[in-house]
């Protein structure tokens, strides 16, 4: 009783696993029953084919010459239209398979963008990659070859069959005799081929994802010489994989292996049989030629029966892996109904906010914040306290544990997310920069703009004078993630995002930390410029950058906030006058040294 629920539940899973699936297909229903009409064609042809390669033989026995080229015409006729119809299935199956994957992949792709970091910290980057490559092929033949091969597979028993009771009852009861050790063969190697397929799929994931990982650090690893460590490491994992590889490889081979016995043996049976029934007169030689043509030929349907199964538990660990992806929920999730945001003047409220990552660290801690509309406010405060933390809170990757965030008066939560985003330019402190040109990254951020505009955002931010001495200027392409620039370079392009973008609510984190004091300070005369009139939120561990922000939010390690103007906070603010004491000290000393290198100039010249 227990193997027959087990299997019952199994096929059940397949099948919910093929219905979630199923609707990326189902959109070409049309297509899928022309491929039918294909697939009848060819069994149609098939059956008269292997009966007119019978035929002759008795009509050579019986000497009658004259049919034999009746026969043989016919036979090239219906060769033709079986062939006719092949071509027109072949195309047309890969056709449906490469718009089902063109679909299943944009969706999966479109999830995956969706998804936030949080959300997405449950995956690797390589086997996500692996999830849309692999696994997607992998659904392909699930959801839309198996089924299609079900459908060959059924109309080939079902002519097949009533073939072999039309030539000889006897003969053919014989072959269905067999019938259930194939069915038995088939329930002992699907339940296992699931399991080891998941494994093998999941190690072949994390072999991508960690030489994924691996190439994306590469300074790192030549910075520590961990080559060999990294390495040996890709080595290990390669071992799992491998392992995996090849458990499966050989569930493969000895499910085949014992198939073909099981299929093989009872012919012999049958050509014992079927000689004893010429010798009684009750079948022809050309009867048994044509009866062993379609019981050899019934061996791929009835194969097929059995394989799908064993197969489909390969392809459904794959759907499932997929699945895993669509069902994992986004941090935030947009409310049903929710309006688009309207910006009238741009205040932010932020209102007894707590929020933590992990449970029990709190990040905040009952903050209040008001950001007046046009006003610029500077975020300040010790590495780690949560200033970028903040940003992800206002552009909503993250929803507050407890609190609310609001812009004029329209809570986030209330809100479309793609207007929140709309009505905010953002530079993050890690510049996001795709593999393309300067150009297309800076249409990334506003997709209208032209050349005058994009060459005076990128003057403002003072990243003109590097772009047009670059050999393709503007069409420059920069390397994932901007590899072929400098931290700074790749600062100042992602600044001139934001200018270009021209949105009412601005948010900067440390958007000048790798320049030059000379070039920073040109870019903070802009800066100034551009925040005018704009609520801005600016994160800066130099006080340089923020010296004209109109109050200062010191974000202390506890998640509480004190807010003031600069004076006020030294006076009042212990930690906060430190900072700026150190920083003082050292703007001091590297004056110092500026001022002392003439003098080493003139000692190397003399
Ligand atoms: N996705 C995350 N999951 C868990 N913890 C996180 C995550 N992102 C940040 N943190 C933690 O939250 C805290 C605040 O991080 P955040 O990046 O906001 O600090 P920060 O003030 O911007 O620091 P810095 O000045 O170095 O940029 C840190 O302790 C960090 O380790
Ligand atoms: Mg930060």
């Amino acid at each position: 009783m227990q193997p027959i629920k087990k299997q019952l539940n199994l096929l059940q899973s397949l099948w919910q696993l093929f219905k979630s699936l199923f609707q990326y297909a189902i959109v070409d229903r049309w297509l899928l029953l022309l491929a039918a009409v294909f697939t009848l064609g060819i069994t149609i042809s098939n059956t008269v084919i292997i009966w007119l390669l019978g035929t002759p033989i008795d009509l050579i026995q019986q000497e009658d010459f004259s049919s034999i080229t009746t026969v043989l015409s016919v036979f090239v006729l219906v060769v033709f239209l079986n062939q006719a119809f092949h071509l027109g299935n072949a195309v047309l199956s890969h056709w449906l398979g490469l718009r089902f994957v063109g679909r299943l992949r944009s969706a999966l792709f479109s999830k995956v963008l969706q998804l936030s970091h949080l959300a997405l910290r449950r995956f690797e980057k390589g086997d996500l990659l692996a999830r849309l490559s692999d696994d997607v092929a992998e659904a392909e033949q699930f959801v839309v070859e198996t089924p299609l091969d079900l459908v060959s597979h059924v109309f080939t028993f079902i002519f097949y069959s009533a073939m072999l009771f039309w030539i000889d009852a006897e003969l053919a009861l014989i072959v269905f005799v067999f019938s259930p050790l194939l069915l038995l063969h088939q329930r002992y190697f699907a339940a296992r081929k699931r399991r080891v397929s998941q494994k093998f799929y999941d190690k072949s994931g994390a072999l991508l994802g960690y030489e994924e990982n691996a190439l994306g650090n590469l300074q790192g690893i030549s910075s520590y010489s961990a080559e060999d460590i990294m390495s040996r490491s890709q080595k290990k994992v390669f071992e799992k994989f491998k392992y995996w590889g090849m458990r499966d490889k050989w569930l493969d081979s000895t499910f085949f292996a014992s198939f073909n016995l099981l299929i093989y043996l009872p012919a012999a049976v049958i050509i014992y049989v079927g000689i004893g029934n010429i010798h009684a007169g009750s079948i022809t030689l050309g009867h048994l030629v044509s009866f062993l043509l379609y019981l050899g030929y019934l061996s791929m349907p009835i194969r097929g029966f059995a394989e799908l199964p064993f197969a489909a538990q390969g392809s459904a660990a794959a759907a499932e892996r997929i699945i895993n992806v669509f069902n994992t929920l986004p941090e935030v999730i947009e409310k049903q109904g929710a309006k688009p945001l309207q910006v009238s003047h741009g205040e932010i409220n932020i209102r007894n906010v707590d929020f933590s990552y992990l449970q029990g660290q709190p990040i905040f801690n009952g903050i209040n914040i008001q950001i007046h509309a046009g006003e610029t406010v500077a975020l300040v405060g010790r590495s780690g306290t949560g200033k970028t933390t903040m940003v992800k809170l206002l552009m909503r990757f993250y929803d507050p544990v407890q609190g609310s965030i609001s812009i004029d008066n329209q809570n986030l939560r209330d809100i479309k997310l793609s207007s929140l985003r709309d009505n905010i330019s953002v530079v993050w402190q890690e510049p996001f920069l795709i593999n393309a040109s300067i150009r297309d990254n800076l249409q990334l951020a506003c997709p209208n703009a032209d050349q005058d505009s994009m060459i005076a955002a990128c003057q403002a931010c003072q990243a003109w004078d590097f772009i047009k001495e670059l050999e393709s200027g503007l069409d420059t392409v920069i390397g994932t993630g901007g590899i072929n620039l400098s931290t700074g370079q790749c600062q100042r392009i992602s600044l001139a995002q934001a200018f270009l973008r021209d949105a009412p609510i601005l948010f900067l984190d440390e958007v000048s930390s790798a320049l030059d004091s000379q070039t920073e300070s040109k870019l903070i005369e802009s800066i100034e410029r551009f925040c005018h009139e704009r609520t801005t939120l600016i994160i800066a561990h130099r006080y340089s950058t923020i010296r004209s922000a109109d109050r200062i939010v010191y974000l202390n390690e506890d998640g509480t906030v004190v807010i003031g103007k600069h004076e006020y906070l030294l006076k009042t603010h212990p930690y906060y006058a430190e900072a700026i004491r150190w920083q003082t000290d050292q703007e001091k000393w590297e004056n110092r040294k500026v001022e002392a290198e003439p003098r080493f100039l003139k000692v190397g010249s003399e």
